[in-house]
């Protein structure tokens, strides 16, 4: 029988291309032309997918697709209730980058409190040898409360390893958990009242776009810092800037941004901010493992009829239940 096509919208890691093409065969959006891709659409079973936009029109496209397979936790970029209702499964790759992404958190958070970005630039520049010391940083983690935005699996290795430093913990979120001895807050306006280190580890979604907005950063207050390591699209990065500029909080730290690769020249070479590249997972350990779940996805799907990590939108999805819309 011949092998399920997988398209492969963009080059993917060595671990995963290689076992694509063991397992499948590939169509390569870096190598095959629009034609090619256009006439290969009806055999096209499976997707594997890194911050590619998988919406509607993309669906209309592949009218035998069946699995969307992710690679990351966050799905933001696929419609997964467009691939519900078409009965497209889609899947993601949590738990593996847990660790490594709690880690990139509080590295971040530790950054952008004590201004290890600005330290950095200061040695790099040679002021330390011509002007002498680094000025004194105006941010301390003694003392400092955290709120965690969304204590979802990452949010609670954040947690316990901010514990760990000895901070005070508290979080938001669509619901208290029984679980956790944290202290919890029904809005995020009142889970930025009670910290001072408000940190971002919720998926973006349309109901949280822009929610961290002025409001919320008056009152996180002057000795408020910002650490994003969810979505970009959470924070509104105008008002940001502008709480920024006016002392109305301390500074922040960003690994995501609303307009990736684009960061606001505005968030550039500032003491008071630390920005990285979408590090969070990103090392050759953790991506290895994201890579080899998304293979797994795919192996299984079309070997067992079962997806490995589904989101929930489509964990009841089966094969060959594919319904035009
Ligand atoms: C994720 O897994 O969602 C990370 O942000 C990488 O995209």
């Amino acid at each position: 029988m011949s092998q399920p096509v997988i398209f492969l919208p963009n080059p993917a890691l060595p671990l995963v291309e290689d076992a694509l093409d063991r397992e499948f065969q590939v169509l390569r959006g870096a190598t095959a032309s629009t034609d090619e891709i256009q006439k290969a659409a009806d055999l096209v079973r499976g997707v594997s997918v890194f911050q590619a936009r998988i919406d509607e029109a993309f669906l209309d496209r592949f009218p035998n697709l069946e699995i969307v397979a992710n690679f990351g936790v966050g799905y933001d970029a696929v419609d997964a209730k467009a691939c519900a209702a078409r009965n497209i499964m889609v899947t993601n790759t949590p738990d593996v980058l847990t660790e490594e992404v709690a880690d990139t958190a509080i590295g971040l958070m530790i950054s952008a409190v004590r201004q290890f970005g600005a330290a950095e630039r200061w040695v790099q520049s040679g002021n330390w040898e011509r002007n002498g010391s680094f000025p004194l940083s105006p941010g301390t983690l003694r003392g400092r409360t955290l709120g965690v935005y969304g204590l979802g699996r990452i949010g609670k290795a954040i947690a316990a390893r901010a514990e760990a430093f000895g901070m005070e913990v508290c979080y938001h979120g669509r619901n208290r958990q029984s679980d956790v001895a944290y202290a919890y807050h029904d809005t995020l306006v009142g889970l930025a009242q009670a910290c001072d280190t408000l940190m971002i580890a919720t998926p973006g979604t349309p109901e949280n776009r822009n929610a961290v907005s002025t409001e919320v950063l008056e009152a996180l207050g002057a000795n408020g810092v910002v650490v994003n390591i969810g979505r970009g699209s959470v924070v509104d990065e105008p008002a940001l800037i502008a709480a920024l500029d006016k002392g109305t909080i301390l500074g922040a730290g960003l690994d995501v941004f609303a307009d990736e690769p684009r960061v606001p020249t505005a968030l550039l070479n500032r003491d008071n901010v630390v920005v990285l590249p979408h590090i969070g997972s990103a090392s050759i350990h953790t991506r290895n493992g994201m890579g080899q779940l998304v293979v797994d996805n795919l192996v299984r799907w079309f070997a067992a009829g079962e997806a490995v990590t589904p989101v929930p939108e489509t964990r009841h999805v089966k094969p060959g239940t594919r319904r035009a819309v």
